[in-house]
């Protein structure tokens, strides 16, 4: 098939809830696209978080054909040693969190913390944040702030409520004793890429603990080394009672898992489970992409490369730009215009960069991102914001 049968036949027959960009993706390596032509792109998206690891990591493909050859499926009743394994090095992550349950994406590991939290409290209130991104299912969608993924679908679940953001009172004011649980984002990643105040999420605990409420951090953005440590609520020094995470788990493949802390009562079996969860060759992924995180110390180049990006970001002399900030190496470049064009600007110059709302450019590299890709990244941005594009929308 060539370049244009390709975009035909997505464009014709793909449901078409996506908007398509015209570029083809063949193959990729470490933090590098290719096109059909073999014309490199640098990936500054991950797959919208996803691959932290890089693309087409050879301990990934490794465990992957192993396990395919092996046993590709198996439901959670019956125990396995790759399940075995990835639930004993997950629950390793976070002192307190020594449970996991598993599924296939962040959406409904949001769910399934949902659930865990109404039955373990019989309460049905949940409190998330304005800007808040969860999902696209039911629940989570419900958790979700932005009008435009919500309208057209209510009625969404009842007993939600959003409340500001980084605002200690607010949440004080709205967290009570119906309240079953808050669900936050560290880092809010398309919503902006905010990074919560350590106080806010400090506080979030204590207002929790005080009216017997649980506390969820979505890590979904967040986790797996992408903003310096595991994840970035352990920059707090915080446990929450549920952690969702998914995206770079496995390196790429689909899996999605909540982390459950001692105060989450009443799992008894029947209350949730999932067909594909658990699956044998997605936990061997994922057992694999843990053991790169850990020998090529990815939160560690996160934080050490995020530091060096972001003091170049900060350099750039453009009127564009209204803020830089970030965490890691998950970094939103506020502009004072649109992003769209600049990012369509991106991509000609052969980078995949993310908007995060309306204004935001965000940055979400492969952590293993080499330093010369860093200094290019900066070249082409530097270059590009200082151009007045005028956005096409306006
Ligand atoms: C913070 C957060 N939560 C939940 C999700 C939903 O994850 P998924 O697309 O795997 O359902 C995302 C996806 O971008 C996310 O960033």
């Amino acid at each position: 098939m060539n370049t244009h049968e390709i975009l035909e036949i997505e464009t014709n027959h793909s449901a078409g809830t996506y908007t398509k960009q015209p570029l083809v993706i063949v193959h990729g390596l470490g933090a590098s696209l290719f096109d059909p032509d073999g014309v490199e792109y640098l990936d500054c998206s991950s797959g919208h978080g996803v691959a932290n690891l890089g693309h087409a990591h050879p301990k990934i493909a490794e465990a992957l054909y192993k396990q395919a050859s092996t046993l590709i499926t198996l439901f959670e009743t019956f125990p396995n040693d790759k399940r075995a394994e990835l639930m004993k090095k997950l629950t390793s992550l976070v002192d307190g969190l020594d449970r996991v349950f598993l599924c296939n994406s962040g959406t409904e590991s949001v769910e399934a913390a949902f659930k865990f939290a109404r039955i373990s409290t019989g309460r049905k209130n949940i409190v998330a944040a304005m800007r808040a991104f969860h999902g696209r299912t039911y629940g989570s969608l419900s958790a979700t702030f932005n009008k435009k993924y919500r309208e057209g679908f209510e009625p969404l679940v009842p007993g939600f409520s959003h409340v500001a953001y980084n605002n200690i009172e607010a949440l004080d004011k709205v967290v009570t004793e119906e309240t079953a649980a808050v669900i936050l984002e560290v880092v809010q990643g398309e919503g902006g890429v905010y990074p919560a105040a350590a106080e806010y999420i400090q506080a979030a605990r204590q207002i929790c603990d005080g009216r017997g409420a649980l506390l969820i951090v979505d890590e979904i953005q967040s986790g797996f080394g992408r903003t310096g440590r595991m994840f970035a609520i352990q920059h707090f020094g915080v446990v929450p009672d549920l952690l969702t995470c998914a995206k770079a788990l496995a390196g790429g493949v689909p899996i999605g898992a909540v982390l459950i802390g001692k105060r989450v009562k009443n799992l008894m079996p029947g209350v949730h489970g999932s067909t594909f969860g658990g699956n044998p060759l997605s936990c061997a992924a994922a057992v694999a992409a843990l053991g790169v995180m850990e020998d090529e110390n990815l939160p560690r180049q996160a934080l050490v490369k995020g530091a060096y990006l972001m003091d170049q970001l900060k350099r750039i002399d453009s009127p564009h730009i209204r803020e830089v900030r970030g965490m890691g190496l998950m970094i939103g470049i506020e502009l004072k215009q649109k992003a769209a064009p600049y990012i369509r600007a991106l991509q000609e110059k052969k980078i995949i960069a993310l908007n995060a709302g309306m204004t935001v450019i965000r940055l979400l590299p492969p952590l293993v991102i080499s330093y010369r890709q860093l200094d290019h990244l900066v070249d082409v941005l530097t270059e590009v914001l200082v151009a007045d594009l005028v956005p096409a929308e306006a």
